[in-house]
């Protein structure tokens, strides 16, 4: 049980009220639930009335955000105090979208002309005027780059694919495993393929070894050290690096130490979004997201939607024990939605010492795992109806398709409603039973299936709706999930933006790499890794 000055008693006490009722039974004792406990952001709406919550435990986890005084700390980042404690750096992605805050002359310029060299590539390359070596059209953008500096461009790539502004491909490169980039340059043409290669710190292994890949083979077959200009473009704050690796001075963006990795889809890492869709929607991408900033900073925190989100994630983890989260996307346009908030939230707020360095006595970020419905229906939902885990969900649904086929969103659609209502109702063992009666089953037989068949029920979950996915809802929806995750940072006083877990494998992994070429080398390694040193010896 939590006991942490931040998770108080008062709350627990609710919890344990609360949970003494089915949560329909909240909807039958308030006719005005939905519209209570529903909140919007423009056309944005979110039900969390499928939650075991009502009036007053929502009060009580509210208070708890006051009393971790939530307001200050959103000022804090939104004025560019060095919120991220351990790198003394200002958190100022909000800053990208062009918000009003007090930024100095000479960043808000840096951000400013950042933005329109984007943009004016991504109208170059709409209008075919931007070539390669040999005066052919670029058709082929490769983004090379791992984490952040991959998972947010790649996703939003995908999703507003109906947005595209021209007909260029776009590929990915991130893994260090070489299948990646070999399989991605068999099918492109060095003479029309620009390469991204996007790192914040540009000492990334796996998008150093990429990068690398890609410049050999483009030099094998072009043989034009002097058409690299034409092919390689670099966005990064080590500007140094970008330079040494071969990269003109005019063909490296400029980051800064102030966005973070998962938090820089908004600055130049974002390039091959802006090229994607262009200047008028890239724009609404911003405005998006800037109206969830606004919405954040303004909004009363009980019609707060990202701060109710968080409560309710808060909630779930440290009162309902909840081990993961699931999130679940019905828009195929989302399906890299998951993965990308895997690495937004897990490696935000999956810390165990708070912001000062001691041990927290709490459960802080969730464990958060998802896919596309209806295709996740056909595979884990089955756990999450009748299996022994409390996993609350978040369901995305869109009301219209961005590809319209007969009435098929209307099926995808009413598949969403009918999961999160399947969760919260389930099936009566008496139901089941006489059903099974009526049937023809003996006594002993309907008894037995109803056994089997019985779903508890009572499982919470959030839907978040739109009208169609469009670059602003994409904007508000990521900005959405960056702020939820923020604000639990604040309740459970951890710094999110920061990402120390992460450098001991790295460190690590340059050992083994060398203990793999120099097989004496393997004898420091402990047992296991010294064994499995050896099979690599003897099969490499
Ligand atoms: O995985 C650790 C990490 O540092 C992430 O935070 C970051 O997004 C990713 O590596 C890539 O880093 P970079 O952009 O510096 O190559």
């Amino acid at each position: 049980m939590p006991n942490s000055p931040f998770l108080s008693e008062g709350i627990l006490s609710h919890q344990q009220r609360i949970t003494r009722q089915p949560i329909t039974a909240l909807f039958e004792a308030n006719p005005n639930r939905f519209a209570e406990f529903s909140t919007r952001c423009g056309e944005l709406l979110l039900d969390y009335s499928k939650n075991h919550i009502d009036e007053a435990a929502l009060a009580e986890l509210i208070g708890l955000a006051e009393q971790c005084r939530l307001t200050d700390k959103i000022n804090a980042m939104f004025s560019g105090q060095p919120i991220n404690n351990t790198e003394q750096r200002a958190v100022l992605h909000t800053a990208l979208r062009n918000g009003g805050y007090h930024l100095d002359a000479d960043t808000a310029d840096n951000i400013n002309q950042t933005r329109e060299r984007m943009l004016l590539l991504a109208d170059k390359l709409q209008a075919t005027e931007l070539l390669g070596c040999t005066g052919k059209p670029i058709d082929t953008v490769v983004n090379i780059g791992v984490g952040g500096s991959d998972l947010g461009p790649a996703m939003a790539v995908d999703a507003l694919k109906k947005y595209y502004a021209g007909h260029t491909r776009f590929l990915f490169v991130s893994n260090i495993d070489p299948v990646h980039i070999s399989r991605t340059l068999e099918h492109c043409n060095p003479e029309t393929t620009l390469f991204v290669v996007c790192s914040k710190t540009f000492t990334t292994l796996e998008t150093l070894a990429n990068a690398n890949a890609a410049r050999h083979w483009f030099l094998e077959k072009t043989g034009r050290h002097d058409a690299i200009k034409h092919h390689f473009l670099a966005v990064s704050t080590n500007l140094e690096a970008a330079a040494e690796f071969g990269i003109p001075q005019e063909n490296i963006f400029p980051m800064w130490d102030w966005v973070g990795g998962r938090y820089s889809l908004w600055s130049a890492i974002g390039l091959s979004i802006a090229l994607a869709i262009g200047r008028d929607h890239f724009e609404s991408f911003l405005a998006g997201a800037r109206a969830m900033d606004e919405h954040f900073n303004s909004m009363p925190l009980r019609q707060n939607m990202p701060v109710i989100l968080a409560l309710l994630g808060i909630w779930h983890t440290d009162y309902f024990a909840a081990q993961s989260q699931a999130l679940i996307c019905y828009d195929q346009n989302l399906a890299l939605f998951p993965a990308y908030l895997q690495q937004l939230d897990m490696e935000s707020n999956g810390k165990s010492v708070t912001r000062d360095g001691d041990t927290v006595d709490y459960p802080t970020g969730a464990i958060l795992w998802g896919g596309v419905g209806t295709n996740t229906q056909h595979s884990f939902h089955q756990l999450l109806h009748q299996g022994t885990h409390f996993i609350p969900v978040d369901f995305i649904v869109g009301v219209q398709s961005t590809d319209p086929v007969a009435d098929q969103q209307t099926s995808l659609y009413s598949n969403c409603l009918a999961q999160s209502q399947a969760l919260m109702m389930g099936r009566t063992l008496a139901d089941l039973e006489a059903e099974m009666l009526a049937q023809g089953k003996t006594a002993a037989e309907a008894r037995f299936l109803a056994k089997h068949r019985f779903v508890p029920g009572n499982r919470p979950s959030n839907t978040l709706v739109y009208p169609l996915l469009t670059p602003y809802v994409l904007g508000q929806l990521i900005a959405l999930y960056e702020h939820k995750i923020f604000t639990q940072s604040v309740v459970w006083d951890i710094n999110a933006f920061d990402q120390w877990g992460v450098e001991l494998g790295k460190q690590l992994s340059k050992k083994i790499t060398a203990s793999l070429k120099e097989p004496g080398k393997a004898a420091t390694e402990d047992g296991s890794t010294k064994g499995l040193i050896d099979y690599f010896q003897k099969y490499r």
